[in-house]
Order: structure tokens, then sequence, then C-alpha cells
């Protein structure tokens, strides 16, 4: 019951409180890694960068990447929420303009490289350690470990489910630009999405 008390104490406070970037008080930014293969019977190698960077670097590894996974990227309008991102139903989630305006215009973008990507995002231990997975249009996507251990997630479609989270609670089937927000998995890590608009100049520009 206290624990309950608690969690939802400090989620009040985390909700109420940000810094000078905009970003929960207390956040720190590492790059994001990730453990994927380049190569079907390759070494497990460890990336960072951005979901769309670390992309561009395994082509330049292995040109042949996409044919030797048989990998196809999908048609951005073919983009829809998920139905499995529902597992996350319950979950404790922040809207507002504290994080900014997300600009319709990048989901494209984010998604089509988060959905269908193979590997597994590789957090640093928290908690509050956040790293950025997709940056387009000034608009931020985050995913953050608030445990103090090195968290390996199962794939990126965890990512993904997190956004659809919040998308469905803070910026729905609007069709302008609507708010950002944050939504924290029961398993002790959460996902951002900060726009434009938001407190962080300097994180609009990637
Ligand atoms: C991150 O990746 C760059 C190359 O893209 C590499 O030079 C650097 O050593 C990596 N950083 C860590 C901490 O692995
Ligand atoms: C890709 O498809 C080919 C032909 O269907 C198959 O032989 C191969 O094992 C597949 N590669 C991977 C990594 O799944
Ligand atoms: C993507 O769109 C093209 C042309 O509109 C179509 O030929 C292709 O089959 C589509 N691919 C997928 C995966 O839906
Ligand atoms: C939505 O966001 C985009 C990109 O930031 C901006 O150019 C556009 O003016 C915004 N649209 C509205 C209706 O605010």
């Amino acid at each position: 019951m206290w624990s309950i008390l608690l969690y939802y104490l400090l989620a009040v406070v985390h909700a109420a409180s940000f810094d000078s970037r905009g970003l929960p008080k207390g956040v720190t930014i590492v790059p994001l890694f990730m453990d994927v293969q380049a190569f079907p019977d390759g070494p497990m190698l460890q990336l960072n960068g951005t979901l769309k960077e670390m992309h561009k670097e395994i082509l330049e590894i292995n040109p042949n990447y996409l044919a030797d996974f048989n990998l196809t990227v999908p048609n951005r309008t073919t983009l829809a929420p998920r139905e499995d991102s529902y597992s996350w139903i319950g979950c404790h989630i922040i809207c507002g303009q504290t994080y900014g305006t997300y600009p319709k215009i990048a989901l494209g973008d984010d998604i089509t490289y988060i959905n269908w990507h193979p590997g597994r995002p590789h957090l640093q231990p928290g908690p509050n350690v956040c790293s950025r997975v997709a940056c387009e249009y000034g608009a931020s996507i985050f995913v953050c470990n608030d445990t103090p251990v090195i968290r390996i997630l199962e794939g990126w479609m965890s990512v993904e489910n997190g956004f659809w989270t919040i998308w469905r609670a803070c910026i729905g089937d609007s069709e302008v630009n609507l708010s950002g927000g944050q939504a924290f998995h029961p398993t002790g890590w959460n996902v951002i999405i900060y726009g434009p608009g938001g407190y962080i100049p300097s994180l609009q520009v990637c």
C-alpha cells in the first residue's frame, strides 16, 4: 500500500519537475547502444547512435544486410498502432506541453526505423538514464532505464509499443501536432516522446 502511494507521489513529483532542458529532472542523456549482427553468421556487434545512424553503420559493414536477413523496410503509408502495444495498458503515462509538440510528419521517419529493426536495445544502467532512439524534425524519442542495471530489451518493438502507448494517450488520431509525453513500463524502463516547442532549444537540432 505504502509503496503504491510512494510510487504515485514520486510520479507526481516527476510530472511536475523539469530541468532547463525540459527533460524530467535528474535525467542523464547517454548514447544509445544496440546489440546486433551485421551478417547472418557474424558476431554480435555493439553499436551506438540513434537507430537511423546505427542502421547506416550496419549497411557500411554489410551493404547486403537487408537481403542477407530477408528484411523489407515497411511502407510509411502502412504505419498503424500495433495490437500488442496494448500490453502497456494500465502503465503510468504523463502527457503535457512540457514534452513539446510532436509533429505528425516525424511519425513516418521515426516509426519506419523502429518497428522492423533487428537487434536489441541495450540500455545503460539508470535510474534516469535516457538515450535518443530517433531524432527527426526536431522531435526526439528517448528510451530510459529506471533501474540501476544494464537492460537489454527484447527488441525495438518494445520501444515502438511504448511509442504507440504515448501516441494513444497523448497524441491520439488528431490531424494536428499534439503534445508529447512519457510512458513508464511496469518493468522499470520508459519511453519519452519529445517534440520541438518544448523547453529544449539545444536538443531541437540533431
Ligand atoms: C560509439 O560508436 C562510435 C562509432 O560510431 C565509436 O567510435 C565509439 O567508440 C562508440 N562508443 C562507445 C562507448 O562504444
Ligand atoms: C533468407 O531467405 C532465404 C531463402 O528463403 C533463406 O535460405 C535464408 O536462411 C534466410 N535468411 C535468414 C537470415 O533468415
Ligand atoms: C509498398 O508500396 C509499393 C508501391 O506502392 C508496393 O509495390 C509494395 O508492395 C509495398 N510494400 C509493402 C511491404 O507493403
Ligand atoms: C506541425 O509541426 C510542424 C513541424 O514542426 C510545423 O511545421 C507545423 O507548422 C505544425 N503544424 C501545426 C498545425 O502546428
